[in-house]
């Protein structure tokens, strides 16, 4: 989610900077690489930025970030547990709501480290899942629901400077997503096909040992952010000099 919104306030600098050299929206403030107060700086411009960026800005191709389209997830993969579990269809409500909590920008703005909260995030998708626990089979597929409180993510952005032809481009060198689990709870529908006592076990269980389930479950979710923010940082600091995304 942060990654989403930092390609966010990079697409907007630069765009603004080349084409609204002008009339830069007044939510968007650029913050220069050498202010003394750069990371206080990034946070105000990016917290200004949350309404925008909760509905998407289309002509700076930014989706909507309510809901926040994860997809398809390979959640477990059978392995040593004999478990296999798939999200589908996962969307992410709330995100836009983050809070940046700690902010560090270091080597001149080309590597950023954040700290978000998210007080407060609803998933909804459609579930996969099959296996056996115990002499148990646990099968099942339908809609489902989660709550999440007060989860965290730690995201690591790393820029790469290269001169060519005298101008400083920027590309992405290094994108990582970590989240901290908080606290929640998920519903599971049509378990066992809807066998209300069996399904009933497994939903207690998954909510008892919620912070255990989602540290497991997790680690997926990460990988996708990281893919997805990727792309989309890549391809926009590609097109952009350094000067331009923050100026000296
Ligand atoms: C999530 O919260 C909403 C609103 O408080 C509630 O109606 C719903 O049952 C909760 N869902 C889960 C999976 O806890
Ligand atoms: C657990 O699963 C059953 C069966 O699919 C569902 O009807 C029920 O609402 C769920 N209960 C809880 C507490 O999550």
């Amino acid at each position: 989610m942060i990654t989403y919104f930092l390609t966010s306030v990079l697409m907007l600098l630069s765009y603004s900077s080349i084409t609204f050299s002008n009339e830069i929206p007044d939510y968007i403030k650029l913050c220069s690489r050498n202010d003394p107060k750069v990371n206080e700086c990034v946070r105000n411009t990016v917290h200004n930025m949350r309404p925008y960026l909760k509905n998407g800005i289309k002509e700076l191709n930014v989706p909507a970030m309510e809901p926040l389209y994860i997809g398809d997830l390979n959640i477990l993969d059978g392995g040593s547990a004999g478990i296999s579990v798939k999200a589908k269809k996962l969307n992410i409500y709330g995100a836009s709501n983050f809070e940046i909590k700690k902010i560090k920008s270091s080597n001149n703005a080309k590597r950023f480290d954040f700290e978000l909260n998210l007080p407060s995030l609803h998933g909804e998708g459609n579930y996969e899942m099959n296996g056996q626990i115990l002499a148990l089979p646990l099968k099942g597929n339908g809609p489902f629901t989660g709550n999440f409180t007060n989860f965290y993510a730690y995201v690591k952005i790393i820029f790469d400077v290269e001169n060519v032809n005298d101008v400083e481009k920027m590309s992405l060198k290094e994108l990582r997503v970590k989240i901290r689990t908080g606290t929640g709870s998920i519903h599971l529908q049509n378990l066992f096909n809807g066998d209300k006592a069996l399904g009933d076990v497994v939903n207690e269980t998954i909510n008892k040992n919620f912070e255990l389930f989602t540290n497991e479950v997790i680690v997926p979710i990460e990988r996708a952010l990281e893919k997805k923010f990727s792309a989309i940082t890549s391809n926009v600091v590609g097109s952009f000099t350094y000067d331009q995304l923050f100026p000296a």
